[in-house]
């Protein structure tokens, strides 16, 4: 269900596509159902249904229903029935409870059993707001009652609803049928499909969990961030139990998925994102952006880089050295024992083993072959104002500090180019190539004195 409005959290953006850990809320429920291999998924959208189809269109197993208006959660439920068949099972899910588990839902669907109507329930001592579970003498579930229509008796119960069922499909599309809206909101309300099942004899389980943060829902920003703090803690605690040392697991957050080797060490304050691979003995200083990236073993990220493949990737061979302060674009390949410094930007470049650029510089489609040492303030202008074309700068090369490669340029193998040349023309292997102002001096020069007025 992911039709509502989400009105607390004061956004333009439906609530559901508010973002946890760098994934959609939405798309969390979605890839949890998708573990549980479902024969169909269904989106039942209505607030804002184009904005939250278009990002499902990557998901080709879901299916969506509008729910136009929106009349409550019977009457969402009612506009998905159709498209389910009869001998099957239907997981009601809330596309704002993000951190329900594959494994509970498991067993909410055992408890189910393809007959029984399964609710998902907690134990709190905060009830308030949610709908409780009202049993009788023996204990057995009678109805669910939402607060808003509970007497002060009922307010006092503990148990309340999660909003996740599990039901057969035939049953469920029976119950539907008779659903009213006589009740303090005027609501079609899911739950009240509880009431018909007694009455039909249908045996109602109540499967209760007691920890509460797999059935938070999300509805103004104080919840979603104590959720992401909750999803990034144990984010973090798997991650540590696998071998990875985290200076400090509350300054950690990972927004995608971080594959990492043994002896792996990240400092406080990193932040990865999308997909991000980090081999044995890598070792990431304080403050690091890292996203779409697969570093080799043994590779020390210093202190406040920030390296970002986006679709094409940035590699990083074995041994290398990145950072302070190193920015690395998309298409950044760097082999074993580069070392990139301060204030060096990569992008789409090349560097082969061994190639240094220690400080201040720009590399932009370039080639850069083995031990290159490509000198501080140096840039390739790969750039003309319409089109970008390439450098190489062949083995062993020696680039002054403060050179202007202007591409498309070849630099020949063992090359030294003097500090401060702007070089248009390609260099021959093994020569000195500068291309400056010659150096003059003028003897006895006098300095202008200031005009008497
Ligand atoms: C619902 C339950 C309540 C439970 C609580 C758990 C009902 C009547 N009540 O209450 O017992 O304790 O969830 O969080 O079911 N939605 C639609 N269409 C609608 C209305 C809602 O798709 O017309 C969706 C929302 O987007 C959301 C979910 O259903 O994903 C729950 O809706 P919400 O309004 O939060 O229900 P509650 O009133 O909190
Ligand atoms: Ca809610």
């Amino acid at each position: 269900m992911a039709a509502g409005k989400g009105t607390r959290m004061k956004s333009s953006m439906p609530k559901v596509l508010h973002r946890l850990g760098g994934r959609a809320l939405l798309q969390h429920v979605i890839d949890t159902a998708g573990q549980l291999q479902a024969r169909r998924v269904v989106v039942i959208t209505g607030h804002g249904a184009e904005q939250v189809e278009a990002t499902l269109v990557h998901n080709d197993h879901v299916q969506c229903v509008r729910q136009m208006p929106q009349l409550g959660t019977g009457h969402a439920m009612q506009q998905a029935v159709p498209v389910l068949a009869d001998d099957g099972v239907t997981l009601v899910l809330s596309g704002d409870v993000p951190l329900i588990q594959a494994d509970t839902l498991s067993a909410l669907l055992m408890s189910c059993d393809g007959q029984h109507l399964a609710l998902l329930t907690l134990q709190t001592p905060t009830p308030t707001g949610y709908g409780r579970l009202v049993r009788n003498a023996q204990s057995q579930v009678q109805a669910i009652v939402e607060e808003k229509d509970a007497s002060p008796e009922q307010r006092q119960i503990q148990e309340i609803y999660s909003g996740i069922m599990a039901v057969p499909t035939r049953l469920l599309r029976g119950w539907l049928a008779r659903l009213d809206n006589r009740n303090a909101q005027q609501e079609y309300y899911l739950t009240d499909v509880v009431k018909f099942a007694v009455a039909d004899g249908c045996t109602v389980q109540a499967y209760c969990i007691s920890d509460a943060w797999q059935v938070e829902g999300v509805n103004n920003p104080v919840q979603l961030a104590s959720l992401e703090c909750a999803y990034q803690h144990r984010q973090a605690q798997r991650l540590m139990l696998d071998g990875v040392r985290l200076a400090d697991p509350a300054r950690f957050d990972l927004r995608g998925s971080l594959i990492c080797g043994q002896d792996v060490e990240i400092d406080v304050n990193c932040v990865f994102e999308g997909v991000v691979h980090l081999g044995d003995g890598v070792r990431i200083g304080p403050n690091c952006v890292i996203a779409n990236a697969i570093i080799g073993a043994g590779t020390f990220v210093q202190a406040f880089s920030h390296i970002d493949g986006e679709q094409q990737g940035v590699t990083v061979g074995q041994d290398a050295r990145i950072g302070p302060f190193a920015r690395l674009r998309p298409g950044a390949d760097l082999g074993n024992e580069v070392h990139i410094g301060n204030f060096v930007e990569v992008k789409n470049s090349t560097l082969a083993k061994g190639a240094k650029a220690n400080h201040l510089a720009y590399l932009g489609d370039a080639t850069v072959g083995e031990r290159v040492n490509y000198g501080a303030g140096s840039i390739t202008a790969n750039y003309d104002g319409a089109n970008k074309h390439r450098t190489v700068i062949e083995a062993d090369v020696h680039v002054g500090s403060n050179s202007v490669l202007v591409a498309p340029v070849t630099l020949g193998a063992g090359g030294t180019i003097g500090g401060g040349s702007t070089i248009t023309k390609d260099t021959p292997a093994g020569a000195l190539t500068v291309a400056r102002g010659k150096q003059t001096s003028i003897a006895n020069w006098q300095r202008p004195t200031k005009i008497k007025k």
